[in-house]
């Protein structure tokens, strides 16, 4: 990865390192002026949402977090997560035959296995700077997956240049994010859900409600239907989808 080069991104590459969110972290309160990428063959301590860690073994997969300024707030990290799915999902798409689907809000699935996860994070520095670190982890060709997530994690299965994803995916996410505003990734984020129509389960304080995803609003909140026809928009949290 040591040649990777994106067009007004500084990129780092790292062999090992605990998570790319965390060292993005340090150098987002250390100081930088462009957007930067972190990338890294292996992660020891992957973070995935809701706490948990996000298996990164080694040049199996590619562990990246894409750190910079933004122009609003940093309080729209369900949107940025979603420009970041479509992000993924366009690159995959370029680069193979593949036809990805996005759960929402921050999961890439492949035949029903989960192949990638976004972690969308924000830091404020001590002169007050805010700055967003979006973590993305893409399984490419990882086929031994540990025993807890192996009925819910794939890969790719295709022979993809971590690189050239990399650099698709980046290229993609920075144009989406610095024209947030414009919800320019709307359009496809809505055709490529995977629980548009579908029944999903939800928990809001502790009490799990099922009801029918029935659209996606422009924050890319999950506007779904209860039995009664009540409608809520959901803006943080997970799902599951029933089948
Ligand atoms: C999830 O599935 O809940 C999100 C997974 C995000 C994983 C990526 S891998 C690169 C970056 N560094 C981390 O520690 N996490 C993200």
């Amino acid at each position: 990865m040591q040649s990777l080069k994106i067009d007004g991104v500084e990129v780092k590459c790292f062999a090992e390192i605990d998570s790319t969110n965390n060292e993005a972290k340090r150098q987002a309160l250390a100081g930088y002026s462009a957007p930067m990428l972190f990338v890294a063959d292996s992660q020891t301590a992957g973070r995935g949402r809701m706490g948990r860690s996000f298996y990164s073994p080694n040049s199996t997969g590619l562990y990246m977090s894409y750190l910079y300024k933004p122009q609003g707030s940093i309080a729209d990290a369900v949107t940025v997560t979603a420009a970041a799915s479509v992000a993924v999902v366009r690159a995959i798409e370029e680069l193979s035959d593949l036809k990805p689907l996005i759960k929402w809000v921050n999961d890439i699935y492949l035949d029903g296995k989960k192949v990638a996860g976004i972690l969308t994070e924000s830091v404020t520095d001590r002169q007050g700077v805010a700055s967003v670190i979006v973590g993305i982890g893409i399984n490419i060709d990882t086929d031994f997956f540990p025993e807890d997530i192996k009925s819910v994690a794939g890969s790719l299965g295709v022979g993809l240049s971590r690189d050239t994803l990399a650099k698709t995916v980046v290229t993609h996410l920075k144009s989406l994010v610095e024209g947030l505003s414009e919800r320019l990734f709307l359009e496809d984020y809505i055709n490529h859900s995977l629980v548009l129509g579908r029944e999903v389960v939800y928990i809001i304080q502790g009490v799990e409600y099922t009801a029918k995803a029935v659209g996606i609003d422009e924050n890319a909140g999950l506007v779904v239907e209860d039995n009664n026809g009540n409608r809520t928009t959901l803006s943080t949290g997970e799902i599951s989808v029933r089948v």
